[in-house]
């Protein structure tokens, strides 16, 4: 049997486009809805309580827009919303972000891998969790990035004020010999090349999405919930921020022409026009 309801995902902004990306490469029959957040973008210096009404509020709404799944495309809305959702609304199928701690020890031969993530991501009992599972034989250096999610935001991906920042963060675990780089964070995954071309070619950088993808695959499969060839794919945008500052960034991103659409928030209800 074929489902053809949609999938949501969401983050903050432009990050989540990351995971959205492999998951509409890997699953080319689903019909997938993306909510970008960036009226309230950036997530990262918030506390998980705020973050965590934001990922209701979202999830509510794509419930209401009969989305059979959610994927938390974000690493600070899953570390502070994915077990409460879950428990909320156990029906729901949820798919989260987790920081890429296991992969990264498993390649590691220095034993010191280095991850990059949001303040509020490193706070969470969610992160800890990882470190204590995956974690205990190596040494993790773990690289809050304040301000670098609003430079990616406003397009500078690859400019001398983003490399120096990045710079100041990744020089220093360098320095004591990483040889995995986690991004912890779905935005980073669009200033890859910078921060490979910083780290060279003797640091593996390891970005989540593709893993995140075969996740949804399993668990549709599992599920018996998966679109079948006649499905009506495509996929569908909207964001509580500017639209066309939206379609902007995705055009930067090198996505093709896309409908943004506007959805705004109202005393804690999200409304997709
Ligand atoms: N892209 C998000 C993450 O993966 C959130 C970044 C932010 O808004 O601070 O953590």
């Amino acid at each position: 049997m074929s489902d053809h309801r949609p999938i949501g995902v969401f983050d903050s902004g432009i990050g989540g486009l990351t995971v959205l990306n492999a998951i509409q490469q890997a699953l080319p029959s689903e019909r997938l809805f993306y909510f970008g957040d960036t009226a309230h973008m950036p997530y990262g210096p918030r506390t998980l309580e705020e973050v965590r009404t934001f990922s209701e509020g979202i999830t509510q709404a794509f419930l209401a827009m009969d989305c059979k799944m959610i994927v938390i495309a974000c690493n600070t809305a899953s570390a502070a919303a994915l077990s409460d959702l879950r428990e909320q609304f156990p029906a729901v199928p949820f798919v989260g972000m987790e920081p890429a701690v296991k992969p990264a020890v498993e390649q590691t031969t220095t034993g010191v891998v280095g991850v990059l993530a949001t303040q509020a991501t490193f706070q969470s009992d969610l992160y800890a969790s990882v470190v204590e599972r995956f974690a205990s034989s190596v040494q993790v250096l773990h690289q809050p990035c304040p301000g670098l999610v609003e430079r990616i935001e406003s397009g500078e991906f690859t400019t001398p004020d983003t490399e120096a920042m990045l710079r100041r963060w990744l020089e220093p675990m360098m320095a004591r010999n990483i040889d995995a780089l986690v991004l912890g964070c779905t935005h980073y995954p669009i200033i890859r090349p910078l921060i490979e071309r910083i780290v060279g070619p003797d640091v593996r950088v390891i970005d989540p999405a593709p893993f995140i993808a075969r996740q949804v695959d399993r668990l549709l499969d599992q599920r018996d919930q998966a679109a079948g060839p006649d499905a009506s794919n495509g996929t569908t945008v909207w964001t509580s921020g500017d639209p066309s500052l939206f379609l902007a960034m995705m055009g930067r991103m090198g996505w093709p022409p896309t409908e943004v659409r506007s959805a705004t928030w109202n005393e804690g209800v999200l409304t997709p026009a």
